[in-house]
């Protein structure tokens, strides 16, 4: 048997395709090939992030542009916006990054509200905030739009965004939004394996960088934008991630940006209606839920463990059964990447085949 199909939130499903463009001769990183490569991935990478800015590659999880954004662009005290796992964890990364830390905490499964982040940031001595758009944990979508406002309604403080399970399923408008470093790792809407982030910074952001002597080196900002200038990166990179990542951005021009958000709402609404038709409730409010993954509560007397296992073994799909402290008690499926209304439907027959 291979290995089940992916309908987790990430790693997802790579596709044959992906795989062979990845499979291309390997080629140096100190050379025009290399270059070519990188340049050919900036205007795809702009129309996602919504930047006119550079978009860096950094070999690397997300986690490592988590850390490293705090550690160029924090000064002494950040605000950690917390909702879910990973949201949770980022203030806790800059706790051990010596920064002095705080949070607005909302209860797992609820969405942030600008409205406290103002109240928060007006108690004073923040010079960052760090925000994750969707949460993955939980399935929640913040309020990006009205967040930043409230933040950028504050001088000098700077904005971290992670787009990890957003980016290109629903307009990020970094620039609009006024996001000073905004980051993904690839393995989740960009259907590519893991091991490679993308992340951009704002002007605001690069001159606090500057200005910062704890930044380290692997993830120096300044020496990503140097190297960016020239279309390369500062350490050696994965280059056959960056082949797959050429590839789906030209299947991402070819499909156009706002045809694959159409297609991420009407997969995730399939899921939507499968879970409605079953009972099964959202862990997310509505109005706040990604169209890239959805959350939903174990019923009490649900057998998740054995509904999860017999759709692998039955008809090798992989669901996720929750992630951290709600580990059992909700359930994940993933609708990102390349998935289609005819790919989702196999899905939801196979889950209704095993729920009988
Ligand atoms: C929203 C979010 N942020 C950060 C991460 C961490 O990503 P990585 O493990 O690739 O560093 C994840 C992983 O699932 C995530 O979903």
């Amino acid at each position: 048997m291979p290995s089940p199909k992916l309908f987790a939130p990430g790693p997802i499903d790579v596709s044959k395709e992906t795989f062979a463009a990845m499979s291309q001769t390997m080629i140096g990183h100190r050379g025009k090939d290399f270059e070519e490569l990188y340049a050919s991935t900036q205007p795809g990478l702009q129309e996602i992030f919504g930047t006119a800015r550079p978009v860096f590659l950094s070999t690397s999880s997300a986690w490592g542009v988590m850390e490293g954004a705090l550690r160029n662009l924090a000064k002494k005290k950040v605000l950690s916006l917390c909702c879910g796992a990973f949201s949770d964890k980022w203030l806790d990364v800059a706790k051990k990054c010596g920064f002095e830390a705080d949070s607005v905490q909302v209860e797992w499964g609820q969405e942030i509200d600008p409205e406290a982040v103002r109240a928060k940031l007006a108690e004073g001595g923040f010079d960052t905030v760090t925000l994750i758009h969707s949460e993955t944990s939980t399935g929640v979508l913040n309020d990006l739009a009205g967040i930043s406002k409230v933040v950028k309604s504050f001088p000098d403080t700077m904005l971290i965004v992670d787009t990890v399970s957003s980016l290109s399923t629903v307009p990020v408008d970094m620039d609009a939004n006024q996001i000073d470093v905004m980051l993904a790792g690839v393995q989740k809407a960009l259907a590519l394996p893991p091991g490679l982030a993308v992340f951009a910074v704002s002007e605001a952001g690069m001159e606090r960088a500057k200005g910062n002597p704890n930044r380290g080196y692997y993830f120096d900002f300044v020496e990503f934008a140097k190297n960016a200038a020239v279309n390369n990166t500062p350490s050696t990179p994965s280059i056959s991630i960056i082949f797959g990542l050429q590839y789906i951005l030209g299947e991402i021009a070819k499909e156009g940006f706002a045809a694959r958000q159409e297609r991420h709402a009407k997969t995730n609404a399939m899921i939507h209606a499968w879970g409605a038709r079953h009972g099964f409730e959202h862990f997310a409010p509505e109005g706040r839920r990604s169209t890239a993954l959805t959350c939903f509560k174990t019923p009490e007397s649900f057998d998740l463990s054995g509904f999860i296992k017999n759709l692998k073994t039955r008809h090798n799909f992989l669901i996720n059964g929750g992630y951290g402290k709600i580990k059992g008690t909700t359930f994940r499926i993933s609708n990102m990447g390349n998935e289609t209304e005819a790919t989702m439907q196999e899905l939801i027959d196979a889950m209704d085949d095993v729920l009988g």
